[in-house]
C-alpha cells in the first residue's frame, strides 16, 4: 500500500512510525513532514491545507490511501477534495470537521444527539460574555469558537482574564466548569461504525502540578490503570455512537478519527471537546502500544469497511510520552536552538515535532519540539524509561514537566 501522510508534527511522526513498520506499506510519503519523518518517508514540500495541491500530489504519487494528520487541512476541505478525486482518505470532510472547527457547532450536535456535555452559551458581545460568566461562576471556562492550535481555551478564576480572552477571540463559547479527571478516547470511524483505541490522559497545563497556562499538551500516558474497565465501552455507547448517528442523519458522515475529550465528573462522564484528528501528544503513547498494523485499520475506515476488521490487538503494559518544549512556550517560542538526540532504545525513543534542519544541524522550529516515548510493564516503568532517555536529550533552553504519568 502506498500512503501519503499530511502534516508535520509529533503526531504525524508517531503515525508515520507506526505505518513505516507495517509490512503492508510499500511506500510512505509525507507532506510536508519533518526531519524525524525524513528517516522513514519521502518528504514533499507542499501545503497540506491546499486541497488542489494535495489532489495533485496524491495523483502524481498514485497513492492508495491519504491520511490527514492535523485539523486545519480537514477544516479547509482537503479530505473532501481527495475523496472527490477518487482517493481513499482517512479524515472527515469539512462539514464533519466542524466538530472541531466550531465549538458552537459541536455543542449543537451534542445537544441533538443527547451526548452529555457541559451547559454552554455562545457569546458574541461583551454583554453576553458578562452574563454567561455570571451564570456559571468561577472557575470560568472560555473557549474560542474557532481553531486556535490548542490555545483557544482559558480556564481561570480571574474574571478579568476571562473577559480579556473572550474579547481577544470574538465569538466564544462560555461553559460550566467540569470537575473530575480528564480522559481522551480516540475512535476510528468509517462513517457508520467506530473502533476505540486505548484511553489516554493528556497534561494540558505547562507546569508541574498543573500550574500555568494551557498548552497543546505537555505529555500523556496510556492506558489508564485507575479507570473502570468499562470506560471505553461507555464512551463509545454514550458519546461516539450517537454522534456518528447524528452526523449521518445530517448527511455529513464522520470518516476519520473522532477524539472525545471527556471529564469524569461526579455526575457522570461529560464531553469537554471533540477534535477530528489524532490528539497530540496522546497519539504518541497510544500508538506505542498498538500491535495491529495501523495501515489496514486506517484504510478500512477510509473505505467504510470497519465491519471487516478483526479486533485491535495491544501490547501488554503502558506507554508515556513527555514533551520537550522550547523556551517561551506556550508564548512565542525561541527557535533555531541546536538539538542533540540520543540513539533510540528498545523501550524508549524520540519523536520530532517542532524541528527543522539547518544544514546538517537539527534545530528547534516550534513550541513543542520533541516527544520522548517510553514503554514499560506499567506506567511507572514506562515513565522511568522515557525520563531516562529524555535526560540524554540536549536542547538549549528546553524544558518539560517532571510529573507526567504521576498524578491524574
Ligand atoms: N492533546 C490535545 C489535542 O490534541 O488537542
Amino acid at each position: 500500500m502506498k500512503i501519503l501522510l499530511l502534516g508535520s508534527g509529533g503526531r504525524e511522526h508517531a503515525i508515520g512510525r507506526a505505518l513505516s513498520v507495517d509490512p503492508a506499506v510499500t511506500e510512505l510519503h509525507a507532506a510536508p513532514g519533518n526531519p524525524g519523518l525524513a528517516g522513514i518517508a519521502t518528504l514533499h514540500a507542499a501545503d497540506p491545507a491546499s486541497p488542489s495541491a494535495m489532489v495533485d500530489l496524491a495523483g502524481s504519487l498514485g497513492v492508495d490511501l491519504v491520511v490527514v494528520g492535523p485539523e486545519a487541512p480537514l477544516v479547509a476541505g482537503v479530505a473532501d477534495a481527495l475523496r472527490e478525486a477518487g482517493f481513499a482518505t482517512f479524515g472527515p470532510g469539512a462539514a464533519a470537521a466542524e466538530l472541531e472547527g466550531s465549538k458552537a457547532f459541536a455543542k449543537e450536535v451534542m445537544l441533538a444527539a443527547g451526548v452529555p456535555t457541559a451547559a454552554a452559551r455562545v457569546c458574541e458581545s461583551l454583554d453576553q460574555v458578562e452574563a454567561a460568566l455570571d451564570e456559571f461562576g468561577a472557575p470560568y471556562v472560555v473557549k474560542n469558537d474557532g481553531l486556535a492550535a490548542g490555545k483557544g481555551v482559558v480556564v481561570t478564576d480571574d474574571r478579568q482574564a476571562a473577559v480579556e480572552h473572550a474579547e481577544s477571540c470574538g465569538r466564544v463559547v462560555i461553559e460550566d466548569f467540569l470537575d473530575g479527571p480528564e480522559v481522551s478516547l480516540f475512535a476510528i470511524c468509517d462513517g457508520e461504525r467506530a473502533v476505540a483505541l486505548l484511553p489516554a490522559q493528556d497534561y494540558k497545563r505547562v507546569g508541574n502540578g498543573d500550574e500555568g497556562p494551557n498548552t497543546g499538551g505537555m505529555g500523556a500516558y496510556s492506558p489508564l490503570d485507575w479507570a473502570d474497565a468499562d470506560l471505553s465501552d461507555r464512551i463509545m455507547a454514550e458519546v461516539v455512537a450517537p454522534t456518528l448517528a447524528e452526523m449521518r442523519r445530517r448527511g455529513t458522515p464522520f470518516i476519520g478519527l473522532l477524539y472525545a475529550g471527556l471529564a469524569l465528573t461526579s455526575k457522570g462522564l461529560r464531553v469537554v471537546e471533540f477534535n477530528v484528528r489524532f490528539g497530540d501528544p496522546e497519539t504518541q503513547a497510544v500508538l506505542a502500544l498498538l500491535k495491529t498494523p495501523l495501515a489496514g485499520v486506517l484504510d478500512a475506515a477510509a473505505r467504510g469497511r470497519l465491519a471487516d476488521l478483526d479486533p485491535l490487538e495491544w501490547r501488554e503494559g503502558a506507554a508515556v510520552v513527555i514533551v520537550e518544549a522550547a523556551e517561551g512556550y506556550p508564548g512565542p517560542p525561541v527557535t533555531g536552538s541546536p538539538i542533540e538526540l540520543p540513539e533510540d532504545e528498545v523501550d524508549a525513543y524520540v519523536l520530532q515535532a517542532g524541528t527543522r534542519l539547518d544544514g546538517d544541524q537539527l534545530v528547534s522550529a516550534g513550541g513543542r519540539v520533541l516527544g520522548v516515548v517510553g514503554r514499560g510493564a506499567h506506567v511507572t516503568e514506562a515513565r522511568d524509561n522515557a525520563y531516562a532517555l529524555l535526560a540524554k536529550v540536549n536542547l538549549e533552553g528546553g524544558f518539560h514537566r517532571d510529573d507526567i504519568g504521576v498524578a491524574h
